[in-house]
């Protein structure tokens, strides 16, 4: 079987690794990829936004089945356009996409169907909406409406802060359009769990719930990043807390975007927040997350291609999905100064030993040297029966591998091993 995975980060190159534990598949393109993966895949230069180019790579490449990893080219219609040509995908329509790409659709959707998540008002005027804040309960949280590479939320403490918030968004434009409407909330607090699930728009199977490491810095400070280390499972996750997700969020989602003809067919990806009065939705993803993707699918025990054809066939109900119960931790390295100005070419060296536990980000080839091309360069994961031994062999891995400029948080882990010990 050809596969094409779209995407180019460590989650595609997680994504890609798993399926080639099928033997039945032969190749696995990346579009575009980046030079990290190419011992996993064939790189194939076509931006993930470039739909026209990747539908017409699949027809011409007799492409047997496409995963749409990225928020973008999903929001955009990838899964729609390679359907048109009768390529099966993994991944949501346009349609059901909109449950990431719109914060003001999600949150309707939420109250109109009972799902709990934070309190919240809606702004297409920048007058009103700073007006609202005069008044306002202080810490408040920002939202802009659209896709903005994951920073378009801004927690205000303070009112000034809040103000500001909304006039970069609404007058200055810092998000572009995305910034049109606004999702003013409801400042909640608890641990936060990500939990990734296989959907085919009937049956929702959870993926091993995981915990991320936003903040650049130790001990949490620092800027939002898109992720600075994962772990797998999130201790503060209970078989209790996650049977009321099943019965309070993950069906009731499932079947109210059902209800409004927008069938969800993916990975949705439920972003929670463990309240003192229960879970909550903080937001919806229309795909897997990264770097959860980095600790969930090494803990996965099924076929990863069975289980997406499965959600692509409608048949999910019919599978097995099972996952280790073991732990795993991934360690994100990237380079310093992330995530705002960095320098990126520099060499990497990665031992042929570790190269299974390695998920690259950002990288390229030259001269047939590795060399660093992004903030987030790469993920290092290690499984172990303990979350302790997990942590532990992540750094251990981290130590092995060599770059000029590097940086990481040397604390993935510290708040998972806390939470056990309060247990
Ligand atoms: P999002 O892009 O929606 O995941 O938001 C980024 C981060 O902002 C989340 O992971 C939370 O840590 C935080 N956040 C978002 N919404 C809220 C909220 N209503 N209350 C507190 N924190 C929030
Ligand atoms: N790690 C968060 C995300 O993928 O959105």
């Amino acid at each position: 079987m050809k596969i094409m995975v779209v995407g180019g980060g460590g989650r595609e190159h997680a994504i890609i690794k798993k399926l080639k534990e099928n033997p039945a598949v032969s190749e696995i393109y990346a579009l575009p990829g980046n030079g990290g993966m190419a011992n996993d895949a064939t790189l194939v230069p076509i931006g993930a936004k470039d739909i026209d180019a990747i539908v017409d790579f699949a027809v011409k490449n007799g492409i047997d089945y496409a995963v749409v990893a990225p928020d973008d080219p999903l929001v955009l219609g990838a899964v729609d356009a390679l359907q048109e040509k009768n390529i099966p995908c993994f991944g949501p329509e346009a349609k059901a996409a909109i449950i990431e790409g719109s914060k003001v659709f999600s949150k309707n959707l939420m109250k109109k169907y009972g799902i709990p998540t934070a309190a919240y008002e809606v702004f297409n005027d920048m007058d009103a909406a700073l007006s609202y804040l005069d008044t306002a309960p202080i810490p408040t949280v920002i939202k802009a409406d659209g896709l903005a590479l994951g920073k378009g939320v801004i927690i205000a403490m303070t009112r000034e802060e809040a103000k500001d918030a909304v006039r970069s968004m609404m007058e200055d434009k810092v998000f572009g359009k995305s910034g049109d409407n606004i999702v003013i909330e409801e400042f909640l607090t608890g641990p936060e769990v990500s939990v990734l699930s296989f959907t085919d728009g009937e049956t929702v199977v959870p993926m091993i719930s995981s915990m991320d490491h936003k903040r650049a810095g130790d001990n949490d400070t620092g800027l939002n990043t898109g992720g600075m280390g994962t772990v797998a499972p999130n201790p503060y996750y209970t078989a209790d807390i996650a049977a009321q997700c099943m019965e309070e969020i993950f069906l009731p989602t499932i079947r109210a975007m059902k209800a409004e003809g927008r069938t969800f067919k993916g990975c949705l990806y439920f972003g929670l927040m463990l309240t003192a009065n229960g879970p909550k939705v903080i937001e919806y993803n229309c795909r897997f997350g990264d770097p959860e993707t980095q600790v969930v699918l090494p803990l996965l025990e099924s076929d990863l291609l069975t289980v997406m054809q499965a959600v692509t066939g409608g048949t999910l109900s019919e599978v097995d999905v099972t996952f280790s119960d073991k732990h795993a931790c991934c360690v994100i390295m990237a380079s310093k100064g992330y995530p705002t100005a960095y320098e990126k070419g520099y060499e990497i060296t990665i031992p042929a030993a570790i190269a299974d536990n390695v998920y690259v980000a950002g990288a390229k080839l030259s001269d047939g040297k590795l060399l660093t091309d992004g903030g987030r360069v790469l993920g290092a994961t290690a499984v172990a029966d303990s979350l302790a031994d997990a942590i532990n062999a992540s750094y251990a891995l981290v130590g092995q591998i060599q770059f000029d400029n590097k940086y990481y948080r040397t604390d993935i882990g510290a708040r998972a091993m806390l939470a056990q010990v309060e247990g």
